[in-house]
């Protein structure tokens, strides 16, 4: 691996913090900024103010010899070959990306700046950011030698960043002269030349020796282009699956079939087609919004991401009503809410469907009770406890009497519930899961009401069509000495699990 380089990364949030800690891991001198002197504080001591698989090891790792915290921007840009800018960039008023924080940053640089720097924005910008970075350093008299603006989009996720920044599908890289690429090649390099996956340390991940990731070199615009559009892609490819899942549901098809044939055309892909209760996060709403924004002002008709966020939108109404249709009324009905953060696998709750489906449970008079493996005490600071809502630390426990179970992300550790307790906890076991998490028949079988997203419940016509498919795929496969009684024995699960049990008094 190559000697180095000096890094300063601005901002210590998800990105940030992640950035800092990945490029010490291979093998970078980085010094991490924020003008937060708190969240300095606790992760000079040790602290991990997030909650990302790996992250806490690579910080112990490196913290002391590799990474530093400091909230001097100035002594960090001072000592850095590469100056990252990854403060956040939020929602304005008017949808368009909120740049103050980076142009803050691009001042403070200006300020300081005595040697050739290469200034890299990692942040979501939109395009032509870059341009407004270099004429603040231009307007604040700093000349044209001393620096380079580039662009270096993150596609990293929540929940597996790290992984996402050591195993990436691909770098890209914004950058117009020979001198910044030269730096920013040489920061990647472990990654592109194989190095790092070779270490006996390296976080495991897809990417290994013989096939490191790709990168991509291309103009500043080009890049903080892909970064949006990428988004604004996947935030659709969700959209148009939330719609098919409806389509499905008044069909009587499974979701989950149809994402499945349509992911298997390999120009089409099989991610990002999980319906839901519609996306979330601190990314594709606002980047959604921030691109649409950015189409306006270049005059381009993109109504595509209108709808986009208004099926978004829908999606969460219709998942309610869902769960209103197995409660009939709210009004002191017991609530088990599995699930607050916007997905599983982190404790962020920005922009999260799950919160926002328990608030108009709880301003319908709803008694909620809500577990989350990571997010409660980010939840607790928007809705906090009180006599109607409670947060407990086990999902039994929000369980135990509720009127019903209602699953608003994805947390492996929901998917791997015991079915028989939480049927022994409920009052009625009744499941609404926007999620998708469980089989219905499975469910059914173990004495469920199930509702689920897009696909039809396992006491339906169509489920028995479905099965019936399963017994036929069973028979084609030409295992047929054992298959027949297993499927036989399906199908008297089944049956007995059509007859309804544990029916609660509202139903009718
Ligand atoms: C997203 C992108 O996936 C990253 O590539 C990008 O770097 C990041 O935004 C960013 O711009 O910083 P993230 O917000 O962490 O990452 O979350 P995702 O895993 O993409 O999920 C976003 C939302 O879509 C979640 O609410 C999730 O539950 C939902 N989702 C995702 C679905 O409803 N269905 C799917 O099939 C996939």
């Amino acid at each position: 691996m190559s000697e180095g380089v000096s890094i300063a990364v601005v901002g210590s949030g998800y990105v940030g913090l992640v950035a800092a800690a990945c490029f010490a891991e291979i093998g970078h001198r980085v010094v991490c900024v924020d003008n937060d002197e708190a969240k300095v504080r606790m992760l000079h001591e040790g602290g991990v103010p997030i909650h990302e698989e790996y992250l806490p090891e690579l910080l112990n790792r490196h913290r002391a010899n590799r990474v530093e915290f400091t909230s001097d921007l100035k002594a960090a840009t001072q000592g850095a070959q590469a100056i990252f800018i990854a403060v956040g960039t939020p929602q304005s008023e008017t949808g368009s990306a909120d740049l103050s924080y980076v142009d803050a940053v691009a001042s403070e640089i200006a300020r300081s700046i005595d040697d050739y720097k290469v200034i890299v924005e990692k942040s979501t910008v939109p395009v032509y950011t870059n341009e407004w970075i270099r004429r603040v350093l231009e307007r604040n008299g700093v000349p044209q030698e001393l620096f380079d603006v580039a662009s270096n989009p993150e596609f990293l996720r929540e929940g597996t960043a790290v992984t996402d920044f050591l195993h990436p599908d691909r770098i890209v890289l914004g950058a117009e002269t020979e001198r910044a690429v030269t730096v920013l090649r040489a920061i990647y390099e472990p990654l592109t030349s194989g190095a790092y996956y070779r270490m006996h340390h390296a976080v495991p991940g897809a990417r290994t020796p013989d096939d490191p990731p790709p990168m991509l070199l291309t103009t500043t615009q080009a890049a903080e282009i892909i970064k949006h559009a990428s988004n604004a892609f996947l935030a659709t490819k969700i959209s148009f699956i939330n719609v098919v899942a409806n389509i499905c549901e008044a069909a009587g098809a499974d979701v989950q079939d149809v994402a499945r044939g349509m992911g298997m055309d390999s120009r089409i892909g099989p991610k990002f087609l999980r319906a839901g209760i519609g996306y979330g996060g601190s990314c594709f709403p606002k980047d959604v919004a921030a691109f649409r924004h950015v189409a306006e002002q270049m005059n381009v008709d993109f109504g595509l991401l209108e709808e986009v966020e208004k099926i978004n939108g829908e999606q969460k109404r219709r998942f309610f009503q869902k769960v209103r249709s197995a409660l009939w009324t709210f009004r002191g009905k017991k609530i088990a809410a599995l699930g607050l953060a916007f997905k599983g696998g982190t404790d962020d709750i920005r922009e999260s469907p799950a919160l926002e489906i328990v608030e108009l449970m709880l301003r319908e008079g709803a008694l909620v009770r809500a577990y989350d493996p990571a997010a409660a005490a980010r939840a607790s600071e928007m809705i906090p406890s009180g006599p109607q809502m409670q947060y407990v630390d086990d999902p039994y426990e929000a369980a135990q009497d509720a009127d019903a179970v209602v699953i608003l992300n994805d947390w492996q550790e929901f998917a791997d519930l015991d079915l028989e307790r939480l049927r022994a906890a409920l009052r009625y076991p009744i499941v609404v899961d926007g999620r998708n998490l469980f089989d219905p028949a499975v469910m059914a079988a173990q004495g469920f009401t199930y509702l689920s997203v897009g696909r039809p419940g396992a006491n339906s016509v169509a489920m028995r069509a479905r099965q019936r498919v399963r017994v036929l795929r069973h028979t084609a496969d030409g295992c047929a000495r054992a298959k027949p009684a297993k499927v036989y024995l399906r199908a008297a699960v089944l049956d007995a699990a059509f007859r309804p049990r544990n029916r609660g008094p509202w139903h009718a």
